[in-house]
């Protein structure tokens, strides 16, 4: 992490008003936003969050689901403790993490959230691949344990592989949107995608 970048996040006005309101991300403010535009989260009891660390996903899910419901979270590292959510630590690409993932939901979700990023390595061609192979792997999971009508939310960085990947999440859900939060910094190639109804 460079001096500059470090100087541009305290800068940055969802960075403090994360640090203000406890959250442990600024990443939390996107999910906030896309969850008032497209009502992400009505109807949901059970949530599978991918790539969750440190959690601000996990916190805005917490207060819109309460304490009846289930939310998993999967990360390669560790995060510290929130109640109600059950943590698994893995790599999302591996298939011993499904394994444990539909063993603790424990039957069907209503929600799938994804916002993986790789180890950014400066080489566009390559971070670009590689993040298109984790949302491929994300989707590849809803496909396993979403519910007939549950919803999908995935971060996907934009480029050739964009579209292609489009078409695959629109060959499974009924509604799908791309969008770009207003907390998501303008420089960023990040882009999200909506995706209502699966269709089982
Ligand atoms: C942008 S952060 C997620 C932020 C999170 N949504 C929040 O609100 O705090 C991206 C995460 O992707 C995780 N990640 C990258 N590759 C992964 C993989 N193969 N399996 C699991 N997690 C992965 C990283 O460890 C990192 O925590």
């Amino acid at each position: 992490m460079g001096k500059d970048w470090l100087k541009k996040r305290k800068r940055d006005f969802y960075y403090r008003k994360a640090k203000l309101e406890g959250l442990r991300s600024r990443a939390a403010y996107k999910l906030k936003q896309l969850d008032k535009k497209f009502k992400i989260f009505k109807g949901v009891k059970k949530v599978l969050d991918l790539c969750c660390a440190p959690g601000g996903w996990l916190q805005y899910s917490l207060s819109r689901i309460g304490e009846d419901g289930l939310i998993i979270g999967v990360d390669l590292v560790e995060i510290a403790p929130l109640p109600n959510v059950r943590f698994i630590r893995g790599d999302i690409t591996r298939e011993e993490t499904l394994e444990k993932i539909v063993k603790v939901a424990n039957g069907k979700i209503d929600l799938v959230l994804s916002d993986c990023s790789p180890n950014v390595s400066g080489i566009w061609e390559l971070d670009h691949a590689r993040q298109i192979y984790l949302a491929e792997t994300s989707l590849k999971i809803a496909r396993k344990v979403l519910r007939k009508g549950g919803k999908f939310v995935v971060k996907v960085f934009q480029g050739d592989l964009f579209n292609n990947y489009l078409d695959k999440v629109r060959e499974l859900f009924k509604i799908v949107k791309v969008t770009k939060p207003e907390a998501s910094r303008k420089e960023s190639a990040e882009m999200y995608i909506i995706a209502f109804n699966f269709s089982g």
